[in-house]
């Protein structure tokens, strides 16, 4: 057996893989485990979606019409449901056009890396999601800027340095500044309008991964881009159907050129998958939805606002939210770990964030408020955290 030495090496890390606890029941607002229902505060369908019924009738009548597989874009696998799905996004998203993919991981890298060379410029902020890191790597860019989280007096320097940049053949390199819209481990928005003004100021294209603000943030859930009010003012926006559309999939939205250059160059486009036609049909419904009503949207906003109050009326640190994520701080990762663990044994189910994905010290349970909760579900998560944080003296 060749390489030994590899298995030898990793196996020690390996040791410390645990299981994850796995789900015995759909994604509402309990999660069956061991056979127990634990209230689930820790899954980001945002608009109670996964086990929505219409969901589940347009899949059922989708399988039934074309079955399950479709197959490689550009080959023989464009089906008509992948375009309505595109054109609903496209309109909800108040874009002139939209291309799906299997993940908004494949959405960030094919957006990057198919416009950006490795003599372009990319300017991130620090907190960026991972799928947006990997992208940039993926793009081999040299030239790349990072600045500090949602700070615009860093990003304006960042942008003027960058403008230095000339490209080996004395061309102006292309400039993409790329943000998280909502920051999926404390809840908080990108300062859109200022970065906007600054691409303009600099010349610079925009990008906006706004997996966690669809559905969620805006006019019926249309996104960060609606509710700052520029739709228009964005190059790119990215979108996950797999957090408030509770299924699988992600795409890019912007003008109809932009999105045609995608269509022909983009490689996770050309070499992977597409979309099957139970999650093209689920997403199509789920977006349908929200086009013709903001029930789903108020009901979480309700859930939201009334959880944010009852952890501070607690004495809880819940950060700089303004969405749905909710951080319950407790900062030491042991502790955290620990308050997960006693959620648990009360039937609550939220996980604890800690190194290395947040900085060390500022370890926090990391609590998700969905339209399906009843007020019920969420007192009785409110009083487990009551209880809980008392026993650790931490409110
Ligand atoms: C900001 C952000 N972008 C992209 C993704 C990836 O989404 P998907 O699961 O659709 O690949 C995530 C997932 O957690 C995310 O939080």
């Amino acid at each position: 057996m060749p390489q030994l030495d590899f298995y030898k090496k990793i196996e020690p890390e390996v040791s410390s893989f645990k299981s994850p606890y796995v789900i015995e029941s759909g994604q509402g607002s309990y999660l069956k485990i061991n056979g127990v229902d634990k209230l689930n505060f820790c899954s980001s369908h945002y608009l109670g979606f996964a086990e929505d019924q219409r969901l589940k009738d347009a899949v059922c009548e989708a399988v039934q019409k074309y079955g399950v597989g479709t197959g490689y874009r550009t080959l023989a696998g464009t089906h008509a449901l992948h375009l309505k799905l595109e054109e609903a996004i496209a309109r909800f998203k108040g874009t002139e056009a939209a291309v799906v993919f299997s993940s908004a991981y494949m959405a960030n890298a094919a957006a990057i890396q198919t416009i950006i060379g490795k003599d372009d410029v990319l300017i991130s902020d620090e907190l960026n999601h991972a799928s947006i890191i990997d992208a940039v790597r993926l793009s081999q860019v040299k030239n790349k800027f990072v600045y500090k989280h949602a700070d615009t007096n860093d990003l304006e320097e960042k942008l003027k340095e960058a403008s230095t940049v000339v490209k080996p053949d004395g061309d102006k390199p292309l400039m993409l500044i790329v943000t998280d819209g909502v920051f999926s481990m404390d809840g908080d928005l990108a300062p859109l309008p200022k970065i906007v003004e600054l691409a303009k100021k600099y010349d610079a294209l925009t990008m906006v991964d706004d997996a966690h603000g669809e559905g969620v943030l805006g006019k019926g859930g249309r996104g960060i881009v609606d509710h700052f009010g520029l739709v228009g003012e964005i190059d790119i926006e990215i979108g996950s159907l797999s957090k408030a559309f509770s299924v699988i999939g992600g795409f890019i939205a912007g003008r109809k050129t932009l999105i045609n250059y995608y269509n022909l160059k983009a490689r996770q486009r050309l070499f992977s998958i597409a979309l099957t036609i139970p999650d093209t049909a689920a997403a199509l419904k789920a977006v349908s939805i929200l086009l013709e009503s903001d029930a789903q949207v108020k009901k979480l906003w309700d859930n939201v606002n009334y959880l944010q109050k009852e952890f501070k009326n607690l004495g809880f640190n819940t950060g700089n939210s303004q969405t749905p994520i909710i951080p319950v701080m407790i900062g030491d990762e042991d502790k955290a770990r620990e308050f997960s663990a006693k959620l648990f044994e009360e039937n609550v189910f939220a996980t604890p964030i800690v190194f290395p994905m947040v900085a060390k010290g500022k370890a926090r349970i990391r609590v998700i408020a969905s339209a399906s909760h009843s007020k019920e579900d969420l007192s009785k998560g409110i009083e487990a955290f009551g209880k809980i944080g008392k026993q650790m003296q931490i409110i």
